[in-house]
């Protein structure tokens, strides 16, 4: 057998079009910019579903009827309160940690206190997926009130999964409108096939770890920049520049320096990412309800200078270009948008998951081993 040494490997960087699973979940078209979840164009979703009725879609593989989504939507009601000592733990903690790093660690948190954090069996694993969803935007509302050291806002059951986290944030119930724009937000997010977070939620739960775990994985994986963090990273940039006098400029300078402008290109996608397309929209239209439309004129514009420049290369707007307007104008604060991102993801996370497991084999990939060979241990005096 000897070493796995150079000789006629493949090797892809990053695992670049590496097939890691067979999944029925979702599939994407890179070079028509498609998106299906469960065979449904993400366009349709976004038009006429909701969290709840997608949420159910993705889990267990058909639309709900009218009973199926009321139990669904009622199971996520009332799970969405956290274990009171979490509650006191997170008015405790700093107030300066990364948003990401307090979901992370209050994931792990309530999986001391879950009902049935001894049990590993599916059923188990499902009910502990369905309660983590409840429960992220608890997590994610409760921490901003704990770090301005105000009081918590608990859960509204009148309200959904998506207008309640508005009013636990902001504390004001959201018009239809918004709300309605950020339940189609957590749809864009929940799913998109083997990207990294979900990806590494799968390895982890390969080993038979607890879901928890797997989850905490995934939150990590999507921190990063290059992953979930782009979208906070976006109207920094479009405040970095200013103006839309100075966009051209400063995509013209990035691009010469090699730098990467964030919320453009995609490992799958060499075209129009169509959850973009779709943010863009809301992106515009709340632009003009709230009178303030120099972010999107600058969106636009950078916009049309990147596909004029590197749109031959497949580089467009990503999902994570016009979100972040969107969770602007929704009062989100901008450290809290790759949090709203985990707030959908977190479903497609265990989707694979529980799809995964069902042929479960451990994912373990191989190194070409390209260090010496032979070396003899030469004893620290001699050294
Ligand atoms: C998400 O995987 C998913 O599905 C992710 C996601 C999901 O829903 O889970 O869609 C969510 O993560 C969206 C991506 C958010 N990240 C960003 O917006 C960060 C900026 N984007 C890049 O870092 C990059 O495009 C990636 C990370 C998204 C993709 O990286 P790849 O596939 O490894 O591509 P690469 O870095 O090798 O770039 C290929 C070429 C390079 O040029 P050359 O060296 O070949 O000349 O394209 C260029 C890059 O310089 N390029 C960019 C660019 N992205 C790629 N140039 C300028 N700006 C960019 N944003």
């Amino acid at each position: 057998m000897g070493f796995l040494t150079n000789e006629g490997q493949t090797y892809s960087r990053g695992l670049e079009g590496v097939v890691a699973a067979i999944s029925a979940v979702s599939a994407i078209d890179g070079q028509e910019g498609r998106l299906i979840y469960r065979g449904v164009d993400i366009e349709a979703l976004a038009e006429y579903s909701t969290f709840e009725e997608t949420a159910y879609f993705l889990l267990f593989g058909s639309l709900p009827n009218k009973s199926e989504l009321e139990q669904f939507s009622a199971e996520l009601r009332d799970a969405r309160e956290i274990h009171p000592r979490v509650k006191e733990h997170l008015k405790v903690l700093p107030s300066d940690p990364h948003p990401m790093d307090v979901l992370k660690l209050v994931v792990s948190h309530l999986a001391l206190y879950d009902p049935d954090k001894q049990r590993m069996d599916r059923e188990a694993k499902i009910r502990k997926s369905i309660r983590t969803i409840a429960q992220f935007p608890t997590i994610i509302a409760h921490y901003n009130h704990a770090r301005h050291g105000e009081e918590f806002i608990p859960p509204n059951p009148e309200l959904s999964h998506a207008a309640n986290f508005l009013y636990m944030l902001t504390g004001n119930v959201p018009d239809e409108e918004n709300a309605r724009i950020f339940d189609i937000a957590l749809i864009l997010h929940m799913d998109h096939g083997m990207n990294a977070s979900t990806f590494a939620t799968m390895v982890t739960a390969s080993t038979l770890s607890d879901i928890h775990s797997a989850i905490v994985s995934g939150i990590g994986t999507l921190k990063g920049p290059l992953h979930g963090g782009a979208n906070e990273r976006v109207l920094k940039m479009l405040d970095e520049i200013g103006s839309v006098e100075k966009a051209e400029e400063f995509v013209l300078k990035s691009l010469q320096e090699r730098k990467k402008i964030m919320g453009f290109g995609h490992r799958v996608y060499k075209s129009y990412d169509p959850r973009a397309r779709i943010l863009k929209q809301y992106a515009e239209r709340l632009s003009e309800k709230y009178g303030d439309t120099k972010w999107i004129e600058m969106g636009k514009k950078i916009e049309e200078v990147m596909i004029r420049e590197v749109g031959r290369k497949g580089i467009f707007p990503n999902v994570d270009f016009y979100s972040g307007i969107v969770y602007h104008f929704l009062g989100i604060p901008r450290d809290l948008f790759t949090p709203i991102f985990a707030m959908g993801r977190v479903v497609g996370w265990v989707t694979h998951v529980l799809e995964y497991l069902q042929a479960n084999r451990i994912f373990r990939p191989r190194a070409i081993y390209n260090g010496p060979l032979d070396v003899e241990y030469i004893p620290i005096e001699k050294r």
